[in-house]
């Protein structure tokens, strides 16, 4: 699996759903430490899609609700966003939605893409620890990008949606099915991910997530 994540910046397995969540930490334990998204809530995370009303604050649940969500980065409000993200599958759901991943260095950034990137300033909303934060960094090794959670902080136009659009993403990404025992771990300091529209209600998609730093 580690040759895998090297390699493609993400790797994927399969286990059985009995002892499901056990596994998943394993997982994370093998990688690095597995840690809670958010204080109350354990190391093994369930995500279904909801409607925005029932989504966490700043979620992209609130923003998006059921619809397909943005490529972003998971923690991108962290000052270090995680290291990988452990997905396992409890059910596809009705829609059979996908995840999709996108390997930023598969992207053909110009020269003045790549300084927008290291250059312009976002404001990261979390609240009392809100900070400021460019989107690549030269003395750092991830990316971090969530625009469910930055805002553009300079009066400069707001290359982004235009760099990252999904439009540009979708041409250098992977598409990964779900079946219920299927796991993926994706280095989110290298791919962006976004799970995909489903014109199905799939609230019975069922994911379980370990975030690991
Ligand atoms: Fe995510």
């Amino acid at each position: 699996m580690l040759e895998a994540l090297k390699e493609n910046g993400w790797a994927e397995t399969s286990g059985p759903l009995c002892n499901f969540d056990e596994i998943l930490l394993s997982i994370g334990k093998n990688l690095g430490r597995p840690i809670s998204a958010r204080g109350g809530i354990g190391l093994v995370q369930q995500l279904s899609p909801l409607d925005k009303a029932n989504g966490y604050p700043r979620s992209l649940t609130s923003k998006f609700g059921m619809s397909s969500f943005p490529f972003h980065s998971d923690t991108s409000h962290w000052l270090t966003p995680c290291r990988y993200i452990i997905l396992g599958c409890i059910s596809p759901g009705a829609g059979h939605r996908t995840t999709e991943l996108a390997r930023l260095d598969k992207l053909d950034l110009t020269s003045s893409e790549i300084k927008f990137l290291h250059n312009h300033p976002f404001r990261v909303i979390n609240g009392s620890k809100s900070f400021f934060s460019s989107i690549l960094g030269h003395n750092r090794p991830f990316i971090r990008y969530d625009p469910g959670c930055m805002q553009s902080a300079s009066c400069r136009t707001d290359l982004s949606n235009e760099i990252l659009s999904p439009q540009r993403l979708e041409n250098i990404s992977e598409q990964i099915s779900w079946f219920a025992g299927k796991i993926i771990v994706i280095d989110n300091w290298r791919a962006l991910h976004r799970r995909s529209f489903s014109a199905t209600n799939d609230k019975d998609r069922t994911l379980k997530r370990v975030l690991v730093i």
